[in-house]
């Protein structure tokens, strides 16, 4: 993930996290055009908002999302969009595997929204689209529904993004996703911090944890944002598109599934959270699939130092071994004097405040009475979910 530690990639303006949630405008500028896929990207980029836009409004939207269907196969039918997507350079094909994905999943929601039998939907989805989808999983090794990792780390959503809504509900959509890669954009530099801290003899332990630190209060900065400016109503419309697949017992793309906020919450402080919440961990390697690939099995080579199939459950999940501590940087701060460890007992706050404030959020966004939920299994409660990296007491 991290191969090249520096501090000097650079940081989002500070007004940026200011604009998000403005509600200045209902309308997006695409300043500067992605469209790998041609055609396809074309379609997701300008034309599916409208085509969602006249389904909803329709008297029969079980008409409308096969006639979707139909063109949308018909469309990819039309070229040979499979040599295009696997000669397509790195960056490219994340873009098009994005648009692919965002058309799949908007035959499944729509089709769920028309009440279309499985079958119905799958016709709907139709083969040609997930051919497609198929190949892009295949050469990018994930999971076959549209990710976090598409939704927010590949979306171009700066520049020109890809959403499901029209109008004010799309600028509302846009920056709720603009907002998540800010706040990876944080996490990926505290991350950088901490991994100098943790494998550079002669790192600037002081240095590394002011810039951890204050990347991490920056993050929780933009999530105040969330909660405070996101219009409940805006979001509304558009996180049902982004639940679980209605078809098919498959998560949605969540906040849940950042790999960089399992990477500092292992950094700052992996082995109490072993101690006192398990269960995270185990969540973690049970979802792995839901993760952003390369970034989740870098986090699972830290937490089985040695062994070739890191992305098994590890021997001390199962209570076979101890929790490997050099994952961490708890060695690196044992060695220091006390000004270091309050540094650090700083940025175990600041992360601390992060998780408490997402967690507010959440509840406020999803949970209120009235409000349907979505994206967790039956199985786990969404209190459970959200409190699972809360640590209780002190620690340095
Ligand atoms: C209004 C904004 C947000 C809402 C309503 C929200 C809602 C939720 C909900 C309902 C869950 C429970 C599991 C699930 O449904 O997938 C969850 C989990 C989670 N979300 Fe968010 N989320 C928001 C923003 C964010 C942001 C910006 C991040 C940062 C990347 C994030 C990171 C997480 C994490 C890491 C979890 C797992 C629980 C934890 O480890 O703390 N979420 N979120």
């Amino acid at each position: 993930m991290v191969a090249h530690l520096s501090f000097s990639t650079p940081k989002p303006p500070p007004n940026r996290a200011q604009q998000i949630f403005s509600h200045l405008t209902d309308r997006i500028d695409r300043e500067q055009r992605k469209r790998p896929l041609g055609l396809v990207s074309n379609f997701v980029a300008d034309q599916l908002p409208h085509r969602i836009a006249e389904i909803k409004d329709s008297k029969r939207p079980d008409e409308g999302v096969k006639a979707l269907g139909r063109s949308i196969n018909a469309m990819i039918a039309s070229a040979d969009y499979e040599v295009q997507l696997l000669n397509l350079p790195q960056p490219d094909f994340a873009i098009a595997k994005t648009d692919i994905h965002y058309l799949v999943n908007c035959a499944y929601q729509m089709s769920a929204f028309a009440g279309l039998h499985p079958v119905e939907a799958e016709l709907t989805v139709g083969e040609e689209l997930s051919r497609l989808a198929r190949l892009s999983c295949h050469r990018q090794p994930s999971i076959e529904v549209l990710s976090y990792e598409d939704m927010i780390l590949t979306n171009p959503v700066q520049s020109d993004p890809r959403v499901y809504c029209l109008g004010a509900a799309g600028v509302e959509e846009r920056d709720f996703c603009l907002g998540h890669q800010l706040i990876e954009s944080e996490l990926q530099l505290a991350i950088e911090a901490l991994l100098e801290l943790r494998d550079t003899a002669e790192a600037d332990a002081g240095h590394c944890l002011a810039v951890c630190l204050e990347c991490l209060e920056s993050a929780k900065f933009i999530l105040t944002r969330f909660y405070e400016h996101m219009s409940p109503d805006l979001f509304g419309q558009f996180r049902v598109f982004y639940g679980k697949n209605p078809y098919k017992n498959r998560l949605g793309p969540s906040g849940r599934f950042s790999a960089r906020i399992v990477a500092v919450s292992v950094l700052l402080v992996g082995d109490d959270l072993f101690q006192q919440k398990p269960q995270f961990y185990r969540d973690v390697y049970r979802l792995s699939e839901y993760y952003p690939h390369e970034c989740i099995n870098e986090v699972f080579r830290w937490l089985s130092p040695g062994n070739a199939s890191a992305e098994l459950t590890p021997a001390w999940l199962k209570g076979k071994a101890d929790f490997p501590r050099s994952a961490t940087i708890s060695p690196v701060i044992k060695r220091h004097g006390n000004e270091i460890a309050k540094l650090c007992a700083s940025c175990v706050y600041a992360l601390d405040q992060f998780t408490r404030m997402h967690r507010i959020t959440a509840l406020k966004y999803t949970v209120e009475p009235g409000r349907p939920i979505v994206g967790v299994e039956a199985s786990e409660s969404v209190e459970a979910v959200l409190s699972q990296r809360l640590l209780t007491g002190a620690r340095f």
